[in-house]
Formats: structure tokens, C-alpha cells, sequence
């Protein structure tokens, strides 16, 4: 949620590129606004921040001509304060000589506002990461030197944030982590200070973590680190991270969505490969069939994949396994586990708050935690007794495409693992993800020509395809701002049947096992004047009851409930694209939500 970059070199410089670079990286985080402040040594703050995307901001307000030694890049994602210009960050403290930006919540933020407007301080927005600069700025002005001023603010803003400040006629920036991911590079002439490693690996690989309760005061030529309780010096080494950055860029695609729905052939390929080799294999293993009771925790599109796992693992190893969303998890399961449980986190990010918060509770009441997670040296795969990897690189379009179908391929595997006398022949999957991209494209397109005017659907499925159901109406919602429900098809009936009007199009997922039954509901909606959109293997049944049937390659079962979340992935890419929408940054939306 939100994302922020600081940098210091040792020579005034043109800074803007360098920022606007780090934006690009960031701009998965958040979106709504984006603001860059540059501090040079003639003293001034050179301030520029606006409502809108980084190309568009940076182009109108000219960030490529910021000048300084020192630099601060935040875009948002709206929490505390609309989004608008007032709000964008970076923020200014009462006289204009400090400077800094935040991400995550300060939820005691309308408390303190209070208290700096009582004692007459200039707070000019309602965004929180102007409180995290007023904080800072009252014991600055109490005489407090930089880092003891910002060691006392930790103690008075409430919540899980990260935030980067500096002042004028000086020559270094300062951060702090509490909940919020934190990352520093260190350069040859320069060190720099970010959310997330992409905006960072572009200027240098060599890189140290950040961990809750620490202060970092960046120089041109060094760090030094502090605990915030102690105030003691901290000695972390660097590590290198041999990453391509390749990854980042699209490759030829228009967007990262189509480029991340095309590499899924790829990435579940190596994630297979992954698995094979893991280490941590085994421990997994031992732990989910030994437990009580295990719970498969995410939220949104990682939920949908703790459904279709929860299916795999009772149907493949008859291992009972309870999908939850993370924070339902606290409030139903919180009160009755212990450490005979165990706890499966799921997330792509690794750094999801609601699946954080759930986690923090699970450890203290002694479960163990095992993960699937995409982002390697995420707070919650470094949390975790054994974690396997999603392989999938960097998802940087906010939908979730790869990561959610190598998520559900962990989890067959995991299945077959347990269960131990069936073999799927896993390896197949590359093959069959990459023919149904190509078989389905053209008739989807053909659906999406069909049914563009349209903003009401419904999709579903059932059984193993139910969750597919429930991934696809949020993919379609999501990239479209359309609604679509996703429901088990035996449900419609029971009520949104009377939604069904002419030509309203009901979306069915049709597994092999399951068509008589999705026959029967596919009636149900076309006797009452609906549109039958049907995703399934090429069968008479499902062509002589539907308007049109997206056909997907004949397989199993287990490898149908993996292939049919792509013709849906692709329906609301095209839909998305017809309607003008940039499916990479949906409104309103983040890839990673570090809050609450
Ligand atoms: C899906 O397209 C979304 N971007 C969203 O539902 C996402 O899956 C959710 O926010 C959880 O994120 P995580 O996997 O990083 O924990």
C-alpha cells in the first residue's frame, strides 16, 4: 500500500529520471497520486506532486528536471484522505524545511492532526504521512537531534507504516520500518532506500533488509542502522541479489497482464522443477499430515486458490483441509487451534496485512506456519517453519494471473504428494496452459464483441470448479469495475435466478465430471431469455445448451480446474481493453495492501 523511494548521492544531479524510474517500479503499490521532492544544497525543497499515474504527473509537473543531492519519490494508494493533490505526498512540515513521505496506516492520524493544529502547527492535508512529518518535526523542535526526534515519533504514531524524511542543509535522509517492508541499496556514490526491491535493483544489486524497529540513516557513501527501542547500532552485511530485471519490463506485450497470463506455461514448468528439488518438501509433508486440523489462509484471488487446494488435498489424499479468509480466520478459528494445527499462508506478495495479521495470531497460539509465497524474503515466507516458493518471478500487473495458477499447482502437487498412489503426470500442465492460450483467444474474443455492453454477470461452477468460478468473477470486477458474482452454480437458483432477464449472460465452468449438473442450470438461465457462456472440454452437451462454448483441451479432472481460470483471465483482459481500462492498474486498487 502506497510505495516510497528515497535516495542520497554525493554530487548535486539531476535526480528527476532516477525517481520517476523508481516510480515505475513502485506503481503496482498504489496509484492515485505521485509527488517527488528534491533537496539540493542551496537549502530549498523543490516539491512536485499530483493526482494521477506516474508517466502523467511526471510529464505535467516536469519531474525530470528535479535537481539535489537528495531525493524522495511516494505514489498512493488513498486510505486517509482523498485522493487529490492536497494529499499526494511527499509533505512538508510546519515551515517548509523538512521534507518527507510514508507508506501504510498512522491510525491515531485525525488524533494527532488534533494535536499539531492545537499546538499551531501548519498541517495543511488530512493524509497521514503528513502526521509522520509533523511527529518527527515537534521533537526536532524540542531539540532533539534527527534520529532521537524520529526514535520518539515511532512511539506516537500508532499503526504499521514505513516512512523516509530529511531536512535541509544536511547532508543524509532518514528511514524507519514498523510493519511496512523496507529496503535499502547501496551504491558506489549513492545509497537509496525503498518498499520494495524493484525500484532498486536498477541502480544496484547489493542491498540490506530492513526489519521493524529500526531507523537507517542513509549517507552518500554508507548506512547505519538503529533499533528504535535501544537506539544501538546494528551491523547487517549486504547481500546481492541475482535477479534479472528483465522481469520488470513487458517484453513486447501491451500490458503486464497479458505478458504474466502468457509466462504461466513457463513459470508452472519451473515451479514444478522447484518442488522436485525443494528442501523443505518433506518438513511440509510431515507437518500437514501429522496436524489436527489444517487451515489454508489468503485473501482474495490466494483464498480462491486455498479452495481449489482444500478440494485437491481431501479428493487426492483424503487430508480434510479448512480454506479461510485470513481475517475470518481470527474471528472463527483464532480461539480453538493450538499446536496441533497447522496453518497453510498463501499470498503472492508475502506482505498482505490481513494475511499478516492472521499469521501473528496463528503463532501465538503455537500453530505451525507453512506457506506458499511468491516473494522470495517476504515477511511471511521469513515467518514460516517451511515455505515453498510460487517460482513465478515478478507479478507486477495488479490482477493475479501466474501466481494464482502456480499456487493451485502447489497444491496439486502437494495432494498427489500425500496421497501418493496417483500420478497426474504433472509435467504436462506447461504444455496443456500453453494450447489452451492459444485455442481459446478467438473465441473469447468473440464472447467479449457478444457481450461488451453488458455490466452485470454471474459466473459459475462446481465442485472443483467452483473456486474457478469465484477467481474468474473477481478477475472480471476487478479489470472491468463490472459486477460479477461468483457462486456455486446449484446456488443461482436459490435465489439470483431472478436477475436473469434477456440476454443477461451467465458465465458456466463446465469440469468434465460435472456437466449434467451444469446442463441443468445452463437451462435453467437460457428458458428464462439469459446468455449461456460455457468454458469446458469439447462436449455435445455443453453445444447443444449454450450460446457459445469456450473450448478447452480434453485432460482430467485436476488439470480442467487449472486450465479453466485462463479463458476467464483472457475474457476480462479483452473486456477490460474494450472498455479503454489499463488492466495493470485498476482503479482504486494495489498490488501489495500492507493495511488493514
Ligand atoms: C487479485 O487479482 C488481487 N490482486 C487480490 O485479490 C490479491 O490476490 C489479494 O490482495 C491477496 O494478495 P496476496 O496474494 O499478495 O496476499
Amino acid at each position: 500500500m502506497c510505495g516510497i523511494f528515497g535516495i542520497v548521492t554525493a554530487n548535486n544531479q539531476v535526480l528527476g529520471t532516477t525517481l520517476i524510474e523508481a516510480g515505475r517500479r513502485l506503481s503496482y503499490r498504489g496509484y492515485d497520486s505521485v509527488g517527488c521532492a528534491s533537496l539540493s544544497d542551496d537549502g530549498t525543497i523543490d516539491l512536485r506532486k499530483d493526482v494521477g499515474k506516474v508517466d502523467e504527473v511526471a510529464s505535467r509537473l516536469n519531474f525530470s528536471e528535479m535537481y539535489g543531492k537528495r531525493g524522495i519519490l511516494q505514489l498512493r494508494w488513498a486510505t486517509f484522505g482523498s485522493p487529490s493533490q492536497v494529499n499526494a505526498q511527499p509533505h512538508l512540515d510546519s515551515d517548509g524545511d523538512m521534507v518527507g513521505a510514508h507508506n501504510g496506516n498512522v491510525v491515531n492520524n485525525n488524533e494527532l492532526r488534533a494535536q499539531f493544529i492545537a499546538r499551531g502547527m501548519n498541517v495543511r492535508s488530512d493524509n497521514d504521512g503528513e502526521t509522520c512529518v509533523h511527529a518527527v518535526e515537534l521533537y526536532i523542535d524540542q531539540g532533539h537531534d534527527f534520529v532521537e526526534a524520529i526514535r520518539c515519533a515511532y512511539h506516537d504514531l500508532e499503526g504499521d507504516y514505513a516512512f523516509v524524511i530529511g531536512k535541509v542543509h544536511e547532508e543524509r535522509l532518514y528511514a524507519i520500518k514498523k510493519g511496512s517492508s523496507l529496503v535499502v541499496g547501496l551504491g558506489d556514490d549513492f545509497t537509496c532506500v525503498s518498499s520494495d526491491l524493484p525500484s532498486i535493483l536498477p541502480f544496484t544489486q547489493k542491498v540490506v533488509r530492513i526489519y521493524d524497529g529500526e531507523i537507517v540513516t542513509l549517507h552518500a557513501d554508507g548506512i547505519e542502522i538503529r533499533a528504535v527501542e535501544s537506539g544501538e547500532r546494528i551491523n547487517r552485511p549486504p547481500e546481492f541479489i541475482h535477479e534479472s530485471m528483465e522481469a520488470v519490463q513487458k517484453g513486447g506485450f501491451p500490458h503486464f497482464m497479458l505478458k504474466e497470463i502468457h509466462e504461466q506455461s513457463t513459470v508452472a514448468g519451473e515451479l514444478l522443477h522447484i518442488l522436485d528439488y525443494s528442501d523443505q518438501l518433506e518438513t511440509y509433508l510431515d507437518k500437514v499430515s501429522s496436524a489436527r486440523n489444517v487451515y489454508l489462509i489468503g485473501c482474495g484471488t490466494s483464498y480462491h486458490a486455498c479452495i481449489l487446494g482444500s478440494v485437491y488435498l481431501s479428493q487426492l489424499a483424503k487430508r480434510p483441509a479448512i480454506p479461510v479468509l485470513a481475517p475470518q480466520f481470527i474471528a472463527q478459528y483464532a480461539h480453538s487451534v493450538d499446536h496441533q494445527d497447522v496453518g497453510i499462508f498463501v499470498s503472492q506478495s508475502g506482505e498482505t496485512k490481513d494475511v499478516l495479521n492472521a499469521l501473528e495470531v496463528a503463532q501465538k497460539r503455537g500453530m505451525a506456519v507453512l506457506s506458499l509465497v511468491n516473494v522470495i524474503g517476504s515477511t511471511l515466507m521469513r515467518a514460516s517453519e517451511a515455505y515453498l516458493p510460487l517460482g513465478c518471478g515478478y507479478e507486477i500487473s495488479v490482477p493475479a494471473t501466474k501466481t494464482y495458477t502456480n499456487q493451485v499447482i502447489a497444491f496439486l502437487y502437494l495432494a498427489q504428494k500425500l496421497g501418493s498412489y496417483q500420478d497426474l503426470g504433472l509435467y504436462k500442465l506447461p504444455e496443456l496452459i500453453a494450447k489452451t492460450i492459444s485455442i481459446v483467444e478467438p473465441k473469447v474474443s468473440q464472447i467479449v464483441s457478444r457481450i461488451k455492453n453488458r455490466n452485470d454477470f454471474y459466473c459459475l461452477g462446481y465442485g472443483l470448479t467452483y473456486p474457478v468460478a469465484l477467481e474468474g468473477a473477481l478477475k472480471l470486477k476487478e479489470i472491468t469495475y463490472a459486477h460479477c458474482e461468483g457462486m456455486l452454480s446449484t446456488e443461482f437458483k436459490h435465489g439470483p435466478l431472478s436477475a436473469v432477464t434477456e440476454g443477461f449472460p451467465v458465465i458456466f465452468i463446465a469440469g468434465p465430471q460435472d456437466i449434467p449438473i451444469i446442463v441443468s442450470g445452463i437451462n435453467e438461465v437460457t428458458c428464462r431469455g439469459g446468455y449461456a457462456i460455457t468454458i469446458g472440454e469439447d462436449d455435445s452437451r455443453l453445444h447443444s445448451n449454450a450460446h457459445d462454448v469456450v473450448v478447452i483441451p480434453s485432460t482430467n479432472t485436476y488439470f480442467n480446474s487449472i486450465l479453466s481460470i485462463i479463458p476467464l483471465q483472457l475474457l476480462s483482459y479483452k473486456m477490460s481493453m474494450n472498455l479503454g481500462y489499463d488492466p495493470d492498474y485498476p482503479r482504486n486498487l494495489s498490488k501489495t495492501l500492507t493495511v488493514d
